[in-house]
């Protein structure tokens, strides 16, 4: 009982002091309360399984198929400067926490997997995610302007159906300055040589 009431007052003081220095933890939970799962139930995998999936092997299992298919939550609300910057970014760990501070997963995988987040979280160590889209120095992608004009659900039209990927993979080669010409021809967008390349 005594060990109960303990932890019960640690975990309010924990949640204090995130609140604190978590601005966000109010949307994060809004969020996570919307985050009703829909009827496409991701497959059940384990992270053995991650090695025979498309796509390079990340630190955590992360799943979009989970996250963004399953329960719904947008692309921005983890990648929120696509539409202001160049970069959408990769959230930072104190995105995930909004919401892993209270879900612990419901099987072992999950659980195992959250558990890693959970202590790279207390040690303050950022999660080296491998990058998979990446253009050469040379070339350069606005992706605000994109979005802009494609709209924010545009992301599969190069990033294909990544919220039913369980690991994300490489579906257009953005290496190849053909796939960025072709479109910008259909649309009529500027082509010299200087907008993409500086
Ligand atoms: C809950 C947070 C979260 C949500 C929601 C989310 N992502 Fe991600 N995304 C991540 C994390 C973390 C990574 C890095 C790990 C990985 O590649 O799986 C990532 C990686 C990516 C990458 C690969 C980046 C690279 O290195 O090239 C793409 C593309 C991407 N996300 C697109 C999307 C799209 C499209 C959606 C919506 C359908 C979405 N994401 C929703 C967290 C999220
Ligand atoms: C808006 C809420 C929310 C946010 C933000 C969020 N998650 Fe999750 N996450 C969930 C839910 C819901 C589950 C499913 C839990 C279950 O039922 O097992 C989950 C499951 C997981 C799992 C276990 C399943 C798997 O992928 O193997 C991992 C790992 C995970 N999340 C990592 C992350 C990481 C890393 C971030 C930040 C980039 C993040 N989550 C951000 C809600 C969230
Ligand atoms: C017109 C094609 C196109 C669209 C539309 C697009 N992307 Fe990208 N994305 C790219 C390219 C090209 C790169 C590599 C950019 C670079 O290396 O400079 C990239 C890289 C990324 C990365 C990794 C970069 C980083 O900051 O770590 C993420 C995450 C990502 N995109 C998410 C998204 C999301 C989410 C959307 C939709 C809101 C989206 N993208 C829409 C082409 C696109
Ligand atoms: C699916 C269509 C599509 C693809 C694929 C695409 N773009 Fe674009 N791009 C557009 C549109 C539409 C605009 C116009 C945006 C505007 O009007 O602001 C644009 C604008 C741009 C601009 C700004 C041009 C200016 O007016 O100064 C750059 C730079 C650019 N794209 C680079 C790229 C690169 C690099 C790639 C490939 C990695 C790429 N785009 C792939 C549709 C696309
Ligand atoms: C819409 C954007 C865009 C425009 C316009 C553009 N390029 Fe590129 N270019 C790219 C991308 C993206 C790459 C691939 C970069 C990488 O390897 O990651 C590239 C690659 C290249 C390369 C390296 C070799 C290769 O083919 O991969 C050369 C050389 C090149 N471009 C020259 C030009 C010249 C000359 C023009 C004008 C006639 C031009 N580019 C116009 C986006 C563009």
């Amino acid at each position: 009982m005594r060990k109960l009431l303990v932890a019960g007052v640690a975990a309010v003081m924990a949640v204090g002091a995130i609140a604190l220095t978590m601005p966000s933890l109010t949307t994060a939970q809004n969020q996570a309360k919307k985050a009703e799962p829909d009827s496409v139930v991701a497959p059940r995998l384990t992270a053995a399984d991650s090695s025979h999936l498309k796509g390079p092997k990340q630190p955590i299992f992360f799943r979009h198929d989970i996250h963004a298919g399953q329960y719904k939550i947008q692309c921005q609300y983890c990648h929120y400067t696509v539409a202001a910057s160049s970069e959408p970014g990769v959230p930072s760990l104190q995105t995930c926490m909004g919401c892993h501070l209270a879900i612990g997963g419901t099987d072992s995988t999950h659980r195992a997997e959250i558990r890693k987040l959970r202590d790279a979280w207390k040690e303050k160590r950022p999660v080296e995610w491998v990058r998979i889209h990446t253009l050469a120095k040379h070339a350069h992608f606005p992706h605000m302007r994109h979005i802009k004009v494609l709209g924010p659900n545009a992301c599969a039209t190069c990033h294909g159906d990544v919220a039913r990927m369980p690991q994300v993979f490489k579906v257009n080669n953005v290496n190849n300055m053909g796939f960025c010409i072709s479109c910008h021809v259909e649309r009529k967008v500027n082509r010299d040589c200087t907008a993409c390349h500086y």
